[in-house]
């Protein structure tokens, strides 16, 4: 057994305040379960100071690279160390790390806005649903190579995109990324976002946003895109794709092919703006100002969207939901997934990513199985 360390980015103390050790622990220990080579010591897991500096701390068998690649993806790592020599003063070896991220951060940063789920959370939530499904360890998705397995793209699907966090997550990750919302305006603005942000960065790609009719009615608004991170992929057709429609979510079926999805990835609205902040003013990872929220409650939501999102996953994929548990219990929204015959996990590391955002919200994360 060798003993290893990480630094918690110092951005992510910020935001989860008290709660980052304890989720770091938790997405570390779900991670653990999709190393393609070594193995964690799940029981060893714990927060240690280091000259002062707060780590988190764990045994596993020898790391190897490929490990390392995986690790180098947790959402709160900053520097991995192995530990050598005792406490209190061992030698912190650096690991070196490759992140399967493959464009600049801005991608996940620029866009500010009411209601913008944060990205560290939304990187956590696609982690542990990635390291769910069957794809997880895989070679190819540890490297990174084509983003994707076998030479196949993996395709993310945020069926309650809002302006993209986890749609430009999974398009960092070199995967696919489709989308579905039901408000005009926060699709729109994704879209002059990401055309934006492709020209800006000068990747080759094309992009088109317009109606999608039939029977001459216009049924909804598409977005789709394509591009490469080098001229010559693009060139050779090795594009990352951006599919996203403005429509409601149980309609995804209509827009997206059965089992297309790799993984579904998503934040329900959270459902509690009832006043008590001015509009406009939302808090952090609040779902929309006065006014512009849902009819539908998040729980009745998922019950009648659930059936539609299974459908468009892969069997082997894995769906990972955060919500409010304010608004509802972890059960009911746990029975919504079981009732379209996802396999809930809900042992273990699963059960400790509730974590406090602020007065008024709770937050939760469930992760299912297509069996
Ligand atoms: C918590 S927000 C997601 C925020 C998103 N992760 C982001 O960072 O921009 C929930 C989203 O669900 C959308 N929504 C609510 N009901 C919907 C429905 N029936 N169909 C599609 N989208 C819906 C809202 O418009 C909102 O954008």
């Amino acid at each position: 057994m060798s003993r290893y360390a990480f630094l918690i980015l110092p951005s992510h103390n910020r935001v989860y305040a008290d709660a980052a050790p304890a989720l770091a622990r938790a997405e570390l220990a779900v991670l653990s379960a999709a190393l393609p080579d070594g193995a964690i010591d799940e029981e060893s897991v714990a927060e240690t100071a280091i000259g002062g500096v707060p780590y988190v701390t764990f045994e596993a068998d020898d790391l190897s690279p490929r490990d390392a690649d995986v690790l180098a993806n947790l959402s709160s790592l900053y520097a991995l160390f192995e530990v050598v020599g005792d406490l209190p003063r061992p030698v912190l070896q650096p690991v070196p790390l490759r992140r399967l991220d493959r464009f600049d951060d801005d991608l996940l940063t620029i866009l500010k806005y009411p209601g913008k789920t944060n990205e560290q959370f939304t990187k956590l939530l696609l982690n542990v649903t990635l390291a769910s499904s069957d794809i997880a360890g895989s070679d190819d998705v540890v490297s990174g190579l084509a983003g994707g397995l076998g030479g196949r793209r993996l395709a993310v699907l945020d069926p309650l995109c809002g302006r993209g966090t986890t749609l430009n997550q999974a398009l960092m990750y070199g995967f696919d990324a489709y989308g579905a919302d039901v408000d005009a305006r926060d699709v729109e603005a994704y879209v002059v976002f990401i055309q934006r942000w492709l020209k800006d960065k000068r990747l080759k790609h094309q992009a088109d946003f317009s109606p999608v009719r039939r029977d001459r009615r216009v049924v909804a608004k598409r977005l789709r895109a394509e591009f490469a991170a080098a001229k010559d992929d693009y060139k050779a057709g090795d594009v990352q794709r951006v599919d996203v429609v403005e429509a409601d979510t149980i309609r995804v079926g209509e827009f997206f092919k059965p089992e297309s999805a790799d993984l579904i990835v998503t934040d329900l609205p959270y459902g509690v703006q009832h006043g008590s902040h001015p509009a406009g003013k939302p808090q952090q990872g609040r779902s929309k100002p006065a006014g512009r929220r849902p009819a539908r409650s998040p729980l009745e939501l998922l019950r009648s969207a659930v059936p539609h999102w299974a459908a468009v996953l892969r069997q082997g994929g894995a769906i990972g939901i955060s919500w409010n548990t304010m608004v509802a219990r972890r059960e009911d929204a746990a029975e919504a997934l079981a009732a379209s015959g996802l396999d809930v996990l809900d042992k273990g590391p699963f059960r400790d990513f509730r974590h406090r955002v602020d007065q008024a919200i709770n937050r939760d994360i469930l992760i299912a199985r297509k069996l």
